[in-house]
Parts: C-alpha cells; structure tokens; sequence
C-alpha cells in the first residue's frame, strides 16, 4: 500500500473515530431545577421530601452554612407540634461571631431569585426568651427580625437580582438574642417577572400581620375556606400564596375554567390561584389597607402593589362589573374603570410612596350594575441595594482561600462589605462607584500550611500579602510575580523550597516589589538543578534525527490498523478478569477521599443542571461543594453491576495519588445504581482548547508559558511514573487530558480512568482510542508490553503540539495530512525553526529553547523505546530550555537597566558560579533588602 493511501485510511480512523468525543454542553431543565431548599438545623446527611410541596427534596442546610458555622437544636414542647410541616421542627443558631452567612449556589449572575427565610423559635434553646436580629440579603440590610411569640411562625420573602454566582442570606446579631434560622429557600424566576426588581432595587414582600390571615405574608388569594396556602406545584415558582381570610362582607366567586395568564408577566402558566375571587355581598366596594411593616421598618418607605383580575362568570349583556381603582381615596386608574375581561387575567400595579396607612378601595362605578371583584394581590416594599458588594473575583477568591486554609476567623458573607463586618485581617478598598476589593491580606501567623494557593492570584488589587510565620511548603509560585497590584510580599519564616521565581526577583530588582523570604531553609538550597546557573548560552549544534518518512508513515498506519483488532482482544481478556487490570498491591481498606452520596451530588450540581463535558463514560457536570469551591463530577452511567469492583479499586488507587500537577480527586460516589467521581474543576479548561481553541486566538500562549505548562505535566507524569509503587502509567496522555489552573497552572487529568472504567472502554473500543490515536506509542501496540515508555512517547507529541499549534495530524493540503513528527522532522531537516514555531506566539521566544524542546520532543519518539529518555530526565532537559527562556527574555526586557549587575536579582545569578549550598538564604535577602521600594513610590501599607 502505497504511504499516501495509508495516511489517508489514517486520517479518516482519527476523524470517525474523534467525533463522539468532541464535547456537548446539554442543559438539562426539570420543572424545579435549580431550587435550593433547606431545612435548618437537621442532621448534615439528611434530606427528605416534603409531602406539602408534593415532594420538593429539602436537605440539610450544613453544607451552606459559611465555614460551617451554627449550632442545630430541635423546638420543645409543647411548640414541637407533629402536624407542622418538618423544618419548623428544628434551627440552627449562631451564638458566635456577629454575622453569620449562607451562601447559596450555583445561581446565574443576574438572574432573578424568590428568596424565603422562615423562623420558629419554640423555645428550642429553653430559654423562652425570643431574639430580635437583623436580616441581610447579601450585602444590603433586609428586615429586622422580631420575634414576639415563642408559637409564631415568621416567613419573609424577597425577590432579587443575584449579582453574582452566588448568592448570601446572613443573619446578624444586634445584641437582643441569638440569631437563628428553620428554613431557607432559593427560586429562580423568569427575568420577565417582577421587572421592578433589579441589580440596584430588591422587593421585599410586606410582613404586615392581618387579623384574618395566618401569618404576615402580603400575597394573597381569595379561595373559600379550606384552601389554606397555595405553594408549588400550584405556583411553580413556588411563591407562597396565602388565604386571605374569611370577611363577612365577602363573598367569593369560582370558576372550574381556565384562566389565560399570557398578560400578567407573574405567571406563564394557567394557574388555580386566579380561579377564585372575591366580591362584596351586598356593598359596591372592597375595602383593604396597610401600614409600616416593622420588620422592615422603612421610614421612606416606596410600596410595589400589585392587583391581580379576572372575570369568572360569564356576564349577561345588560350586566356591566366595572370599578375604580383607588389608593389613598385617589383615582388610580384614570377615567375608565377596570373591567375585568372573561377568563383573562390581568394585573394592574403601581408604586406607592409614603411610610404611614395606604387604604385601597375598589368602588363600582356609577355605570356598574355588579360589584367589584379581586382576585389576588400582592405588596412588596421596594428596597435600594445601595451598599456594594465585593467584585465577584475577589470575593470568591477569598472564600477559596478560607476553605484551603481551613480558616476560623469571622469570614463569613462578603469580603468587605458592609463595612462594619469586614473580614478580619484584611483591607479593602471603596471605590466611589463599583464594587469594593481587597487590597492587604495579613495572613501573618495564620497557621497556614500547604503550597500558597493560586486563588491568591485572583486578587488582582491585592497591593500587601503578608503569609509569614506559618508552614507553607512546597515552591514559590510563578504567579506571584504576576500579580498586578502587588507592591509587598512576605513570605519569610515558612517552610518554602525550590527556586525563587525569575519574574519575581526580576520585580524587586526593579524596585517594584517588596520581597520578604527569609528563614525558608529549603529556599533555592539543596537542589542544585533548580538553583544552578546555566550561564554559558547553549552552543551545541543541533543534530537533527534524520528520518524515513514512509517507515513512520508505514508505521502510523500499522498502528491504527491493529488497534482495533487489539482492542477487542483486551475486551475478551478484561471481561473474562477485570482485576487484571489493576492490581495494587499495597490497597488501602480505608479511603482516604470523601464518600459522596448520590443525593449529595445532585445537591452539589443542582440536580446535574449544567453538564461541562461528555466522554464515554458519561457526563461531567459542574458543582460546588458547600464551601462554594467548584468541583467536576463524572458521572458513570452504568446499565449493568459489572464493573463494580474495578471503578473502587481505582478509586481507591488515585485517592493515594497527590500531586500539584495531578487534577486532585476529591472524592467519589459508589451506591446501587451509580458511580462518580469528584474532581477539583479546572478554571483554564483543557490544552488543547487553549492551543488550538477560541482562546487561542484571543490570549495566545506564549512560548514561556508553554514551557512552564510542559514542565507541569512532566512533573506530573514523572509523579505517576516515579514515586508510584508499582508505577502508575498514565496511557491516555494529550493535550485535551492536560487541564490549566485559571493561571496556567497544568495538570494532568483523567489519570488511570482508562482502567477504571474498563467496561465502557470496552463498550467504546471504537471511539474509545480516539484522541489517544496520534499519540499512541506504535511499539505498545506491536508487543502490548506497557511501559513508562509508552507515556514518554504521548508526551514527546504533546511537547510537538506546544511548539507548534498543530494537532497530531497536521494537514498539509487538501486531501493530506502527516503526523505531527514526521511533519516537524521534515522541516527541522530543512534547518527551518521558525516555520514550525506556532505564528501566534508572535516570534517571541528564544530559538535555542525551542530547537533544544524540538530535539526533546522527537528523543521521546525514537525506537526502541529504551532509547527514549525518562519523564526524570524529560524534566530536566525542559528546565534547562526554561531558564534559557528566561534568560532570553531578561536579557530582552533589560535594557533599561544596566545589563550586566541586573541579572543579579535573579535566582540564577544570585549564586553565580558558586554551588548551590553556598548561598544561604540570608545572602539573597541581603541583597533584596539593598532593592527595597524607594518610601515615596511606596503605596501599600510599611513593611514591618
Ligand atoms: C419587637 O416587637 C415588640 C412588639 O411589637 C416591640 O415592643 C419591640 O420594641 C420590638 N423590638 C425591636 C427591637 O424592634
Ligand atoms: C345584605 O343585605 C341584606 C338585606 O339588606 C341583609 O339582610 C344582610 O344582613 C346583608 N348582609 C351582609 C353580610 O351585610
Ligand atoms: C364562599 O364559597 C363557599 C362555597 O363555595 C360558601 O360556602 C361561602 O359561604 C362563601 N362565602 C365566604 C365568605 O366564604
Ligand atoms: C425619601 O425618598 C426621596 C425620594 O424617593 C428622597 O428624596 C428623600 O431624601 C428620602 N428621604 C429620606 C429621609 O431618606
Ligand atoms: C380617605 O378618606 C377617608 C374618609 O373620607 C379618611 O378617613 C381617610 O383618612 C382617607 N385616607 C387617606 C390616606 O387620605
């Protein structure tokens, strides 16, 4: 066969085979998706469904209680009434700090929410002394809540525009009790509904109590007797509709007919509510009014009223209902009266300004022969969001913070606002317009450990980061130096290692940064690789393998064609002994990850509301844990028991695996009917999207951050390979399975899940080697003797596909495409760099860096595998082409300065020629201290 008719059959295998992979975002909708519905102060495990919701599932409210803050305790008698619905039953309380929060989540920035509280004290604390607290909705004061009556249920509502994805509810200690909390709901709304609720402007539903009615709750129906409370699925909003009460001078009207809801923005669906209507029984009038709602205590207070009719009986000719509209005895609706149209409903509503008693009266007209009728209405208090939040970045990077740390301070609700309950140890800055943000953190004797997180990278005000005396380990992250505002940064007496990073060194030499790191004993000390000066500009020649395309092209073809037939080879061997697969030999009994219930999941993802990926296993959904951190959860469909017993061992197995460059697994879910696993999410999505994706072409990586990402997943691999006993082979390394951190942080995902889900990847044997196929290691395939080799070989495409942009079949016309390799080879034989190195890093990058990976790169390819190198030695060889990079780019940047001392604040020439071991980390800090920030130019807060 003739090479270009096997490229071709290459070609169409890889597209076939590539296509069920490719990702699909589906939105799955349910009728109740996205409620959030909690029951205070039950057990953290519990959930239940709620026989007068027709079955809404509420669950406990544990996991979104910021830092898991609160107490439960259970109502006493005699207020513990079995007839009330379960969350009155028990609370959660929060005798410690003055704010305490819950954060609710996901929720779609913008989008319009229903958000209910509900409390009962019942004495539940034995005390039967009944608290008075405040009430927030996010940042902005809601409602005082005073509680009177120890058998007094009180329900508060609002409708808001949720600023971010998430969104907080806090209740805040004035002093008069400790505050406490039975229920907590969240309900999306349709944007279209209540258009007077915006980013800017809240509507609180009006708490006034009327002596007709159970409970101060201003939304009213006007069925008969025995129809107590409409709540879903009647509203499938869920919003709560109360019975107006028995009126003597009352009668009502119903109807068993329809009512067309199309012109009241409320509804979009026919509802029962409106079926029912109240008329006066022998007068012209229906008379209502209001006063200030305590609990909101508004003194300017602006009311939204809301007036829904409809017609329910249909009306002889002669016969005219017909009424006028009046607020405060003034005519509301002009000159023409309101007459309600036949089975159509409409709302008619209005702002009403003023803090005292508002009266409506609903008079007959003088051309009426009917009385008026009312069917339902509603009165809200229009509320001004005045007080900012946070920025979304921020905030959420300092939740991120708080969880990683572990850390009990008062950090609950927002950041840094309101004022008065900042979060300790931080300052913020309030811009006159816009959102605050946070610009020192003193996280100084914290009781830090752990790497420094890369959420601090998020905070792009942040001017002052003091992390001293704790016991960070690990390096010095590259992303400090990338912090915009940073002017400070103390990272002396921890427990850092490795390599100062050039950038950041390069930052206080140039007087921009303020760089603490004494007393880190491992800092840029014992690792002489890491530390040592590579000088002397690489002037090897290159020696370019010469190459036989058509073996490789042969080679590639062999390679695809015996794939399938060895697939279904593997397929019988593993059905017939899946353990084979896999057999750890020093198995856990205990996992160390976190056991995940179903019901958990579907809490955590919304009830799988928003899938990020799909894969043949099953889909990948979007969550957040109940510290608000996102995670991935895969989801196994799974159709049959097998498989069982390989999915935990591999659980187990990866629940050992632990590295920074290794997507962490969090944990897992294993019960009759499903299996998941739970993974931290990647903000930065995958390489290969980034390489050759939308952001590719917007925000082009550039050739230092390509190597750094290589060296990330080498250190990755070389983990797996390495400190794995016995060694973990990966077998599935590609850039779409290499996952970046928001700041380019890489690792490498999906490790092992091969094995793991031996059955589909027997069901799958088709699509299943799909992405693999370019990277797939021909010797493997031809002997099945696995070796570290064989991720070597995946790697070295991976490296190609960094300096180029190209996937593994690069197409050079119309009808032809050639491996990657062979395509780069030819053109290296050339002598040609720069026509390889992808266009989009702008020529920006030093050349020998790139010969020197290129060469990298096809060393991992050769055959026999044996003379391929090590992942050890991979990462060696890409720290070397790292640091000429740096080089290269320093002594480009540099000019201003002059050149030869400037080189000194870097790690590199800090030590010279000296060892390693010579350079005891009071010497560099000598020398940053000469480069300390002039005191004028100085904004943060004074060095200590
Ligand atoms: C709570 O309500 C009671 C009764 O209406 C009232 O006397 C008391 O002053 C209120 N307390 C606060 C703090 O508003
Ligand atoms: C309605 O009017 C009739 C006759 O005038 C009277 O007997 C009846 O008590 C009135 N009903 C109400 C509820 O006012
Ligand atoms: C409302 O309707 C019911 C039956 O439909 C009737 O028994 C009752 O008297 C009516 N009036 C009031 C004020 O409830
Ligand atoms: C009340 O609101 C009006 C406008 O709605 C405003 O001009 C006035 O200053 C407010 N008064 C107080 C005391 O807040
Ligand atoms: C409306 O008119 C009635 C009687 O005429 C009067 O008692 C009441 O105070 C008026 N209400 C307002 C808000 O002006």
């Amino acid at each position: 066969m003739a090479p270009s008719t096997a490229m071709q059959s290459f070609l169409v295998l890889l597209c076939l085979a590539s296509s069920p992979e490719l990702f699909t975002v589906i939105h799955g909708q349910q009728v109740d998706s996205g409620f959030i519905s909690l029951d205070c102060g039950i057990a953290a495990d519990r959930s239940y469904s709620d026989p007068s919701t027709s079955g809404l599932r509420y669950v406990s409210d544990a996991g979104f209680s910021d830092a898991g803050a609160g107490l439960n305790a259970s109502v006493a008698p005699p207020y513990d009434n079995p007839g009330m619905a379960d969350r009155y039953s028990t609370v959660r309380y929060f005798p410690d700090g003055n704010r305490s929060c819950y954060t609710l989540r996901p929720v779609t920035p913008g989008g319009k929410y229903l958000v209910r509280v509900s409390f009962y004290y019942g004495d539940y604390d034995g005390n039967n002394r009944p608290p008075v607290f405040d009430l927030h909705l996010g940042v902005n004061r809601w409602a005082t809540v005073n509680v009177t009556a120890a058998d007094e249920r009180y329900i508060l509502e609002a409708v808001v525009v949720s600023p971010a994805d998430f969104f907080q509810v806090c209740l805040v200690n004035t002093g008069l009790g400790t505050p406490f909390i039975s229920g907590l709901d969240l309900r999306p709304l349709k944007w279209t509904m209540y258009p007077e609720a915006t980013i800017n402007q809240s509507l609180l539903l009006l708490t006034l109590s009327r002596p007709s009615a159970t409970f101060g709750f201003n939304r009213y129906h006007f069925w008969p007797l025995g129809y107590p409370l409409f709540r879903y699925p009647f509203d499938p909003y869920d919003r709560l509709w109360q019975r107006y009460g028995t009126v003597a001078a009352w009668n009502n009207i119903t109807t068993s007919a329809t009512v067309d809801v199309s012109d009241v923005s409320s509804f979009d669906k026919s509802t029962d509510i409106l079926r029912s209507a109240a008329t006066p029984v022998n007068g012209t009038r229906i008379d209502f009014a209001w006063g200030p709602d305590s609990f909101v205590n508004n003194d300017n207070a602006t009311y939204l009223l809301m007036l829904y009719f409809a017609e329910l009986q249909r009306l002889p000719s002669n016969t005219l209902r017909q009424f006028d509209i009046l607020v405060d005895n003034a005519t509301w609706n002009g000159s023409q009266g309101v007459t309600p149209k036949y089975l159509s409903a409409q709302v008619v509503k209005r702002m009403v300004k003023g803090s005292g008693q508002h009266t409506v009266t609903l008079a007959a007209t003088t051309d009426a022969t009917l009385p008026p009728i009312i069917n339902a209405f509603e009165i809200y208090s229009v509320n001004s969001m005045t007080e900012v939040a946070t920025n979304d970045a921020d905030a959420k990077a300092m939740m991120a913070i708080r969880t990683k740390y572990a850390l009990k301070k008062n950090w609950m609700g927002d950041p840094c606002a309101p004022k008065e309950f900042t979060w300790d140890d931080l300052n913020c800055s309030y811009p006159p317009s816009g959102p605050a943000s946070v610009t020192t953190l003193q996280l100084s004797s914290s009781g830090l450990s752990g790497v420094v997180d890369a959420s601090f990278s998020d905070l792009k005000s942040l001017q002052h980061l003091d992390l001293s005396n704790n016991s960070l380990s690990g390096s010095i992250p590259d992303f400090l130096a990338q912090m915009p505002s940073l002017r400070y940064l103390d990272l002396s007496n921890n427990k850092l290692s490795g390599r100062i990073p050039a950038d950041l060194l390069e930052k206080n030499t140039k007087g921009s940064l303020v760089l603490r790191i004494d007393n880190n004993a491992n800092l840029c000390g014992n690792n002489i690789s890491t530390c040592e000066v590579e000088n002397k500009k690489s002037n090897k020649i290159l020696v370019i393998a010469t190459v036989i395309p058509i073996a490789v092209a042969t080679l590639l073809f062999v390679a695809a064609f015996l794939m399938l037939h060895r697939m279904r080879k593997r397929q019988d061997k593993w059905m017939a002994n899946p353990s084979s697969l896999n057999s750890p030999r020093d198995r856990p009994t205990i996992f160390e990850n976190r056991q995940f219930t179903y019901k958990e999941l579907k809490l955590i993802t919304s009830n799988f509301r928003e899938e990020i990926g799909r894969g043949g296993f099953g889909g990948v959904f979007l969550g957040y844990l109940e510290d608000g951190s996102p995670v991935a959860v895969k989801m196994r469909s799974k159709t049959s028991s097998q498989g069982d017993k390989e999915f935990l061992a591999e659980a187990q197995h990866l629940s050992r695996v632990h590295h920074r460059n290794l997507v962490s697994l969090i944990g897992f879910c294993k019960d009759k009917k499903h299996l998941a696993l739970v993974y931290e999410f990647m903000y930065g999505g995958n390489l290969e999207d980034r390489l050759r994706g939308e952001a590719a072409a917007a925000t082009p990586l550039t050739w230092h951050q390509r190597l750094k990402i290589a060296l990330d997943s080498a250190h990755g691999l070389e983990y797996l390979h390495k400190s794995c006993q016995p060694p973990l082979i990966h077998r599935d390394v590609k850039t779409r399975n290499i996952l970046l951190s928001a700041d380019l942080e890489a690792k490498i995902a999906d490790f092992g899940l091969m094995k793991a889900f031996a059955n589909e990847f027997v069901s799958h044997v088709t699509t299943m080697p799909a992405g693999t196929l370019g990277y797939l290691d021909p010797e493997y395939y031809n002997t099945s003797q696995l070796s570290e080799k064989s991720d070597v070989y995946s790697f070295g495409v991976v490296l190609l596909e960094l300096i180029t942009g190209q996937p593994p079949a690069v197409t050079i016309s119309n009808t032809e495409s050639i491996h990657i390799a062979l395509w780069v080879r030819q053109k290296l034989s050339e002598g040609d760099i720069t026509s390889i190195a992808d266009p989009r890093m702008g020529g920006k990058y030093d050349v020998n860096s790139v010969w020197k990976v290129a060469e990298l790169a096809l060393q991992c390819k050769e055959e026999p595998s044996r003379k391929r190198p090590t992942m050890t030695d991979v990462v060696v060889e890409l720290k070397e082409c790292l640091e000429l990079e740096v080089l290269h780019a320093m002594s480009y940047s540099s000019s201003a300065q002059s050149s030869a001392n400037n080189l000194s604040g870097t790690c590199v020439n800090i030590h010279g020629e000296t060892k390693a071991n010579d350079c005891p980390t009071q010497q560099v800090m000598l020398e940053l201290e000469q480069v300390r920030v002039p005191s004028t130019t100085h904004e943060g807060p004074t060095p200590r």
